[in-house]
């Protein structure tokens, strides 16, 4: 008889997202009267850019000629798109050849299928709170999981542990949840450990637009040895809105060996039986967002939903609630009030004001007692939201203040 994978059954029984739309399903239809603030999953509320939507509408008139019909998509990726991405590091002063760019269906997909590179006995270390699916991938994998715990004394951002080996170690810098970003200092520290134990670091790399602080690298490659041990994983979805598009791209340096074997090249030998590419429309429309319009129009929405976070900090600094995040990052995590679990919290703001965040016990447990909210939402309804918070959590005239912004 077939024997299925049990490590299934080590698994909580719903993703953590899946919950959060099911208690805002539950609440709103026992509420159908109420407006729902949603800032919860960090989905994107702005659609695409023009350039992207013109250049999808000729990528598919493309697939309607003989001329220009596309068939099979080579697996690393389009040339066009992969030396785009190229010269877009370019200006972090970053080189990448063209050769160590994948164009991929989005991070997510190649944060779980990049551990195919990986053998199972490696130990993990995952820096805590953290995105679900980095222990929940290696969890199917049966692989052992560390969780090294971060907090307010470290702002989150925890330094290399003396006493522990790791052999994967996953770094998302700025950080979701916790919207804290590793200075150039901190991260060489990161750098400095893997390549001392052999380590391969996989670094999500899905926030770096909403980096403001020139001392906040874009890329880890902008740290020194880190293309002998990082593999970057990047997306189009907060960068472009490309959430329900599906594109991202992962960055496999050609110096990146272990025990003489090439990881570049085994990913590209990865790839060519694991996929038949991404669909030539998608990578037409990911290649107008390297464009000098795609970029300016890409930015133009980055900078509303940076307004968003900006709304929100002022409400919690009238409040008096203390969080991180939201200068480098579109999300924001914050203290509950009055010792609140994330769970209470939760429930205790969509019942008051009917906005919905996510409990930090959700990213590990060292998050428990804190709570995320994301900027990705409805500039109006951040604003009204950011209102409703300060009204609920601090001074009664700061509701005033924050919806004049
Ligand atoms: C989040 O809310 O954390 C994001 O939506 C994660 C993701 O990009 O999948």
């Amino acid at each position: 008889m077939l024997t299925p994978n049990k490590q299934y059954q080590e698994l909580k029984d719903t993703y953590l997202f899946n919950t959060i739309y099911r208690k805002t399903d539950e609440y709103r239809q026992s509420h159908p009267d109420k407006k729902i603030y949603l800032m919860g999953v960090g989905d994107v509320s702005r659609p695409l850019c023009e350039a992207v939507i013109q250049a999808l509408h000729q990528a598919v008139e493309d697939q309607a000629t003989m001329q220009n019909f596309q068939g099979y998509m080579p697996e690393r990726g389009a040339a066009e798109l992969r030396e785009a991405i190229s010269a877009y590091y370019r200006r972090y002063h970053v080189a990448i050849s063209p050769n160590e760019i994948f164009i991929s269906s989005g991070a997510c997909d190649d944060l779980g299928d990049i551990l195919e590179l990986f053998a199972k006995d490696n130990t993990v270390l995952v820096l805590e709170p953290a995105y679900p699916e980095y222990v929940d991938t290696n969890i199917l994998a049966g692989r052992k999981v560390v969780h090294l715990n971060s907090g307010e004394e470290n702002g989150f951002l925890p330094a290399p542990p003396a006493d522990i080996t790791a052999d994967i170690i996953y770094i998302c810098s700025p950080n979701n949840p916790t919207g804290a970003a590793f200075d150039r200092e901190k991260l060489q520290a990161w750098v400095d450990y893997a390549n001392a134990q052999g380590a391969v670091i996989l670094f999500d790399a899905a926030y770096e637009v909403f980096i403001s602080d020139p001392s906040v690298p874009h890329s880890i490659y902008e740290i020194e040895g880190a293309d002998t041990c990082a593999i970057e994983i990047c997306s189009l979805s907060k960068m472009a809105g490309f959430t329900g598009t599906r594109l991202g791209y992962t960055v496999v340096p050609e110096a990146l060996i272990r025990m003489e074997m090439n990881l570049n090249t085994m990913w590209a030998r990865n790839r060519e039986t694991r996929t038949n590419g991404v669909s030539y429309i998608l990578q037409k429309g990911a290649a107008a967002v390297f464009t000098p319009e795609g970029y300016a129009q890409t930015r133009q929405d980055i900078q509303v939903y940076q307004k968003n976070a900006r709304m929100l900090m002022d409400a919690f600094d009238q409040a008096g609630i203390w969080y991180t995040g939201g200068k480098n990052s579109p999300y924001i995590w914050i203290k509950c009030p009055d010792g609140m679990g994330g769970w209470e919290f939760f429930d205790y703001l969509l019942q008051k004001i009917q906005v919905v965040g996510i409990p930090g016990e959700g990213f590990g447990a060292c998050g428990k007692g804190y709570f995320r909210f994301s900027a990705f939402g409805d500039p109006a309804d951040t604003e009204a939201a950011a209102g409703l918070l300060c009204k609920l959590l601090g001074k009664a005239e700061m509701a005033e203040g924050a919806s004049q912004k």
